[in-house]
């Protein structure tokens, strides 16, 4: 059970708080996914953290991201008018290039070169990999940029997307390590999943969810967070065990079978009441798409905006847009644009920060324990001048970190079935 203090040094992300200095320090971050910046077009409004950005591409392909204020006197340079290597702020025309530099200062005489050159503009390194734009936050050193295994994938095999969630980003976090809530909110999902796997892979694994409501859980540490190991024990005696991969802090793996696909879902904060949810599949086999069966297996009416792919339609006191008229036809949670909507709408119920000094966990909660004390040490170990993950080895390996989805069958031992799947890959 956390105190109020240890949910407060969980949640908040703003200013000093511990958490967002914390999270600035330790791992690059995705803020968008490619198609959100565009050549030419108005620069993108990022926040993260608290703190607010703009980032741009430039004609060449670099992506500029730079302070949202001005140098000059502090206009919204998501107001600056974008002429391609440079955005120039529409209120006395200063320029700043990807680079980060000031390029012209005119205002300024005489010599305004020389003056645009001692202008310090505060901008940081940005990465492209895994269908996401990473940016790093937190200043020199800069941290190896992470292997995760949906890098380095054949074009078109990893498929993502991104929503803006209303609520703390630690919301979003726990939802994607509690596979118990797949069987009952995803219910009227999941039979439409199952029949793609079928005919896919002749798997109907996925229908094991919705005889297994509270799977057993196993939590290994491990050198990138943890491995999360839910355990549903099937009427023939075997195993359907999944390892979903978190890498602490805000990113999580989530197995799909056969070995080498997973669902991702990336937690990124925005400030302490709003989380970018960054959701997708990777595979190592397949082109995956909006047009593959299995996306087009989570979404009914066929609109997915893959910027902003779980609006929701209401607020709380319209039950965020629920159908009741739909689950009276037999649907369960009554939103039935994707699957998704159902998740984001859960996290969103639970109010901008869960005070979860009044949760009841169960046994099905233990991945979600694990990860708070996970995070709680990494700012002990943060404090006192240690990796946040000490003393487990902080380098990310890619091969390790594939979550797994496996089946062990009756009498079997289903650790040496999860560490054969890794082997025989
Ligand atoms: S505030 Fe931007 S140029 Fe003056
Ligand atoms: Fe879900």
């Amino acid at each position: 059970m956390l105190t109020r203090e240890q949910n407060e040094a969980l949640t908040r992300v703003e200013g000093e708080a511990p958490m967002g200095r914390l999270m600035r320090k330790w791992a690059w971050i995705p803020f968008a996914i490619p198609s959100q910046i565009k050549v030419g077009e108005a620069p993108l409004k990022v926040r993260l953290l608290g703190e607010d950005f703009v980032a741009w591409r430039a004609p060449d392909g670099r992506i500029g991201f730079i302070d949202r204020d001005c140098p000059h006197r502090g206009a919204s340079m998501a107001l600056a008018r974008n002429e391609g290597c440079v955005l120039r702020c529409i209120f006395h025309g200063w320029t700043v290039d990807v680079s980060g530099k000031v390029v012209e200062a005119l205002t300024h005489q005489p010599d305004p070169e020389a003056f645009a050159a001692r202008v310090k503009v505060n901008h940081y390194p940005v990465r492209e990999a895994g269908g996401l734009v990473w940016v790093w936050l937190g200043g020199e050193p800069v941290a190896e940029f992470p292997k995760l295994p949906f890098f380095e994938l054949p074009e078109g095999h990893v498929w993502m997307t991104v929503t803006k969630a209303a609520c703390n980003w630690l919301q979003g976090v726990e939802a994607s390590l509690d596979s118990a809530h797949v069987g009952t909110l995803h219910k009227s999902w999941v039979p439409r999943q199952t029949e793609f796997d079928i005919r896919a892979y002749g798997s109907t694994r996925k229908a094991n969810f919705l005889q297994a409501l509270a799977p057993r859980y196993e939590v290994d540490r491990t050198p990138w967070g943890m491995s999360a190991i839910a355990l549903r024990e099937m009427p023939d005696g075997s195993n359907h065990l999944r390892a979903t991969q978190y890498v602490a802090p805000y990113i999580n793996m989530v197995p799909r079978a056969p070995y080498g696909n997973g669902s991702l879902f990336i937690a990124v904060p925005v400030d302490d009441e709003n989380h970018l949810l960054f959701f997708g599949f990777f595979s190592r086999q397949d082109q995956i798409g909006l047009d593959t069966p299995r996306v087009a297996a989570m979404v009914t009416n066929g609109r997915f905006v893959l910027e902003d792919y779980a609006p929701v339609k209401a607020g709380r006191e319209d039950n965020y847009g629920q159908d009741r008229e739909l689950m009276a036809q037999g649907h369960h949670s009554g939103f039935g644009e994707n699957l998704l909507v159902e998740d984001m709408v859960t996290q969103i119920s639970m109010g901008p920060i869960r005070d979860r000094t009044r949760d009841h966990l169960s046994s099905s909660d233990v991945a979600i324990v694990q990860a708070r004390l996970l995070l709680l040490q990494a700012l002990r170990n943060d404090a006192e001048g240690r990796h946040p993950l000490a003393p487990a080895d902080p380098r990310y390996l890619m091969e390790d970190a594939m979550p797994v989805d496996a089946l062990a069958p009756p009498d079997s031992e289903w650790r040496k079935v999860l560490a054969g799947q890794r082997q025989t890959a």
